[in-house]
């Protein structure tokens, strides 16, 4: 099974392009459900999660013209198009729906062109146990039937799928990335007015949003937690480009910073990164935005330890907790960690032991006592952000450090090995 193999010890600094964003990238592919016209996306990150949501986007009758796209190898192309001229099955299969859980996205689009949707539910996942009931929610408010028949969501619009869904008023009790954008999509063909309080800012979203109004959608309060969505007979084809990923730009902000080097990161936004820009700052490492990019640079020989709790956006990313963790494992000082998104979000920590790190985990509170050194060991990722997490440990590590299970890292991650070499790291995957 494959590996990455670390040599710790080396300092990066050169330029290091940032791909386009995953979490932006998948729901953008879903909007294909919601029009007959080609919906084509450029800066499309080559990875595993955008061939898995491929393959069940083409089980809805979605053409999709990108054969390399999925392979992880960076030889995929960055342009997506897909067309979905009719809608063949509504069934979003357990089968691949298990694989990844954004597939819940094809809920609302399927439920808002034809009246129908039979998606399986995601099931339990690595970082918790991740319910869906907010998009359900939040559907059935809009007059939708929701049933669950053999572990799968059967939803269905008034009068037996006939007609459309009906704009509501819909107050999230919790922010969720996923269900707003469930929701927005839904919402872009219901009939009426939706008005969402509570929603999700990520820049994600916000991208999403954009993409929708070119394609004829109307929607206000882009980047606000109060959407107001005026439903649309029809939406039209487009072609869109992803925005760059903040989670891997801020993973490699703090691959900068454990190395004590210097990197400018291509393509990347400083607003998206949010509040790790003062957590890096507090830390000793600072962030600047180029014309480029992101100019970061670390400023102290240590890390200071610096707490950082994980809230939804513009606060502390739970997308980079591990990574933050990692940094904190070599700082001077205690960094007291709390993670409110995800329970079950530690599993790096065992591993990161293993290197030398010395943490205590108690409930959603992580205490990082910074040590002197972390000495490279073999370790294995449990999921995909921890995978990086460990990576950036072994950077640092005094000898080599084998990260196994790497299948985890390719589901999020363009050809991360390459580009940490490009910039000084010694790195490679082997088997
Ligand atoms: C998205 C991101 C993921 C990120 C997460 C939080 C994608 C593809 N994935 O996941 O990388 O870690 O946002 O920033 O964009 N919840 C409920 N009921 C629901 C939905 C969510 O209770 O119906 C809870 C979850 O269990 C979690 C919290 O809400 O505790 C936030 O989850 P959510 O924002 O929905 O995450 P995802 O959209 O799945």
């Amino acid at each position: 099974m494959a590996e990455i193999v670390v040599e710790g010890g080396q300092r990066l600094t050169g330029e290091i392009p940032v791909s386009g964003a995953k979490n932006a990238a998948l729901p953008l592919m879903v909007v294909t459900l919601l029009s007959s016209d080609p919906v084509t996306l450029t800066n499309c990150p080559d990875l595993h999660d955008i061939g898995t949501l491929s393959n069940v986007l083409h089980g809805h009758g979605t053409e999709i013209d990108a054969s390399r796209i999925g392979a992880g190898s960076g030889a995929g192309l960055p342009v997506l198009r897909m067309h979905t001229p009719e809608i063949k099955s509504v069934r979003a299969p357990y089968e691949l729906v298990s694989q990844m859980r954004a597939s819940i996205l094809v809920l609302g689009p399927l439920l808002a062109r034809t009246g129908r949707a039979e998606v399986s539910l995601p099931g339990g996942c690595a970082i918790g146990s991740r319910p869906v009931d907010l998009h359900l929610m939040g559907l059935e408010a809009m007059g939708a039937s929701i049933e669950l028949r053999d572990g799968y969501v059967v939803a269905y619009t008034p009068q037996d799928g006939k007609s459309r869904l009906k704009g509501a008023k819909i107050n999230f009790p919790k922010v969720s990335v996923g269900a707003t954008e469930n929701l927005v999509m839904a919402a872009t063909l219901a009939e009426g007015r939706t008005e969402m309080f509570n929603a999700a800012q990520e820049p994600e979203v916000v991208d999403l949003c954009k993409c929708l109004i070119n394609m004829g959608a109307q929607i206000s309060g882009l980047g606000t937690s109060h959407l107001i969505i005026d439903g649309v007979d029809r939406l039209h084809g487009v072609e869109h480009q992803v925005i760059s990923d903040r989670i891997e730009a801020g993973t490699f902000a703090v691959a900068a910073g454990i190395t004590g080097g210097e990197l400018i990161l291509k393509n990347g936004h400083l607003e998206h990164l949010g509040a790790l820009v003062a957590v890096l700052e507090a830390s000793g490492t600072v962030c600047t935005q180029l014309d480029s990019g992101i100019h970061v640079v670390s400023a102290a020989p240590r890390p200071n330890g610096t707490n950082v709790t994980t809230e939804p956006y513009p606060g502390y990313p739970t997308d980079l907790q591990a990574q933050i963790m990692s940094l904190m494992t070599i700082a001077t000082g205690t960094a007291v960690l709390t993670e409110t998104i995800f329970e079950n979000r530690y599993m790096h920590v065992p591993e990161l032991i293993r290197m030398g790190a010395d943490i205590d985990v108690d409930g959603r509170v992580a205490v990082v006592r910074g040590v002197d050194k972390l000495f490279g060991a073999p370790v294995m990722a449990t999921d995909l952000r921890a995978s990086a997490s460990l990576i950036l440990a072994g950077l640092v590590a005094q000898g080599e450090t084998v990260v196994g299970d790497i299948h985890h890292l390719d589901r999020g991650y363009e050809r991360i090995e390459a580009k940490l070499s490009a910039v000084g790291a010694k790195i490679e995957r082997q088997g």
